[in-house]
């Protein structure tokens, strides 16, 4: 069954764009993106999104809007799509909005996201800037489970930077998202793969080729 996938942006779109470029190279396995889902105006993760023709939505999403009605619009939406909880995976490249635990659950298990950090340290937002103040020699991305408490589902993959001395947030993020830029792709083959089981807190990763 090939696994069809929703990806939910905000803004810039760079792994949006490493996602689609692994795709093309059919890296990922079985799979389609079947939508990219903008919650913002005019963003050039939508642009870069219409130039490999792949299928985009913007459900703009107000300041004060009702959470809860957006996400079941966003969830109609996806399903509309073809995303489905059966066959779907919806991926959170950049998408600054905390999904409701209603959505979260209709999607159990099949929505991941990227953070700027070796979690469980610095989440939330400017994780770059938080590791910087910190004085930490060490960060880097995480690859996880989104469940309802922010940054701390279950942990799929992980790479680290070193952060030296005249490292600014700016240089930081950058070399941060060179390594988003690899290991996303890898965690959605991984999952296309079915090669991820949750245990609990933990994600085993098996090899069964
Ligand atoms: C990335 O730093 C990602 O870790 C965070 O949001 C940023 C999105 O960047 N969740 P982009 O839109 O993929 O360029």
């Amino acid at each position: 069954m090939t696994l069809k996938i929703g990806i939910l942006v905000s803004g810039r779109g760079t792994n949006l764009e490493a996602i689609i470029e692994s795709y093309k190279n059919n890296e990922l396995g079985e799979v389609e993106i079947s939508v990219v889902i903008s919650n913002k105006l005019n963003t050039s993760a939508i642009e870069k999104a219409k130039e490999h023709n792949i299928d985009t939505l913007i459900i703009e999403q107000k300041k004060n809007n009702n959470s809860e009605l957006y996400d079941e619009i966003l969830y109609k939406s996806l399903v509309n799509k073809g995303v489905t909880k059966e066959n779907g995976l919806i991926v959170l490249a950049g998408f600054m909005k905390i999904l409701s635990p209603w959505f979260i659950e209709q999607f159990k298990n099949r929505i991941i996201n990227i953070h700027p950090s070796i979690l469980p340290s610095f989440t939330g937002l400017k994780a770059q800037k938080q590791a910087i103040e910190c004085g930490v020699k060490v960060s880097g991305c995480t690859v996880h489970f989104v469940t309802a408490d922010l940054d701390s589902g279950p942990i799929i993959l992980q790479e680290s930077v070193k952060i030296k001395e005249s490292d600014t947030i700016e240089t930081l993020s950058k070399k941060i998202l060179v390594e988003e830029h690899k290991i996303y792709s890898k965690a959605i083959m991984l999952f296309a793969k079915k090669k991820l089981r949750i245990k609990g807190k933990k994600v085993m990763i098996i090899d069964n080729n």
